[in-house]
């Protein structure tokens, strides 16, 4: 199948520029396993510093971030808590138990956004039957929370009570940099209460591939073990770094936009007829809608939808995901808000 004329099924499919192109093949490289790719180093270095981290690991995935993290922090039999729409709990083969070998306990929320009670209740009492509750895990933004932002004050309380109870805190990152967008709170500032947090080159920053993940330089040691382990230790990665460091200097501020055209296309698919949106709010780039009222199935939307051209994830029998991103502009999103009225009408 060809991509869609107007693609809003994720924030991934954005395509590397012109630019972004040339600045991937003009790289230097060099075999960052020995750690001799300079632009792998820039990159890990310019993600430490954006971070307010000692040292960063870049990897091919940002699930392969979420994995590592895990998989470093646990030891077999643990527990890590975090949210139930969570990408690790849905999306990620059952990686927590099958490399980390660490269950999951899931908080159940609105949006995402847990709160310090919640994590409090969650907690294990300290005694032998119980596994031992030993990550918190937030991810911001929220992907199945709309994506929501996460206040700072309230990752603050949360943090506070998982810290108070010896436990490791992560970040789950995918979209850290549009919360820090929306929301004018720095990525440091996020950081500074997890011990561990990364960010996806792929999505909103335009690259076709790779995560970066942050820590202190031990736990970016001991992520190293992991990375190689798991076949993720590259060579000339210096190619597909080239592009994260182009992203974070060019890509990065204007993610505004995609969220202000997230924001024009909720206001534009609010008045079709038998069309919910799912959250009250549109902090950043994901739009969530329900269809039923239209006596349509999500399945049935998409497939009259790409025979005109658009492409809008179904995430359910009923429920649809469009993500603004940085190859779609505001004229083809009313067009696709437009298209969606002519298809369930
Ligand atoms: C919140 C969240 N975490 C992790 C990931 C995994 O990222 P990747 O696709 O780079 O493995 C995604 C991808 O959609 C995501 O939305």
């Amino acid at each position: 199948m060809t991509a869609s004329r107007i693609d809003l099924y994720s924030d991934t499919h954005t395509k590397p520029t012109p630019a972004m192109r040339r600045a991937m093949a003009e790289a230097e490289v060099g075999d960052e396993q020995q750690f001799e790719d300079p632009t792998v180093n820039k990159l890990c270095a310019m993600v430490a510093e954006l971070l307010g981290k000692e040292a960063a690991v870049f990897l091919p995935s940002g699930t392969m971030c979420n994995q590592i993290a895990f998989r470093v922090h646990c030891r077999p039999g643990d527990e890590i808590i975090l949210d139930y729409s969570a990408h690790p709990i849905n999306s990620e083969s059952g990686g927590p138990s099958a490399l980390a070998m660490a269950q999951t306990r899931a908080l159940h929320t609105e949006r995402g956004i847990f709160t310090a009670d919640q994590v409090r209740d969650a907690i294990r009492p300290n005694r032998r039957h119980s596994p031992c509750s030993r990550v918190l895990s937030v991810e911001n933004t929220t992907n199945f929370g709309g994506g929501s932002v996460w206040p700072i004050e309230d990752i603050a309380a949360v943090t506070a009570v998982a810290k108070g109870h010896g436990m490791i805190t992560h970040m789950d990152g995918a979209r850290l940099l549009n919360a820090v967008v929306a929301s004018g709170t720095s990525a440091r500032e996020y950081g500074q209460y997890f011990d561990t947090l990364w960010l996806d080159l792929s999505k909103g920053l335009g690259c076709p591939i790779g995560g970066v993940l942050a820590g202190s330089a031990d736990f970016i040691e001991q992520a190293w073990r992991f990375k190689q382990q798991m076949g993720g230790a590259m060579r000339q990665a210096g190619i597909i770094a080239a592009a994260g460091v182009y992203a974070l200097e060019h890509n990065v501020e204007r993610l505004a936009e995609d969220h202000e055209n997230a924001r024009a296309f909720c206001r534009a698919i609010a008045q079709i007829p038998g069309i919910k949106l799912i959250f009250d709010r549109c902090d950043t780039n994901l739009v969530f809608f329900d269809v039923a009222g239209t006596g349509l199935e999500a399945a049935e939307v998409d497939k009259r939808l790409r025979a005109r051209d658009v492409h809008i994830g179904a995430m359910g029998p009923t429920l649809m995901r469009a993500v603004t991103h940085l190859d779609v502009n505001a004229e083809q999103l009313a067009e696709a808000a437009g298209i969606l009225r002519e298809v369930v009408v």
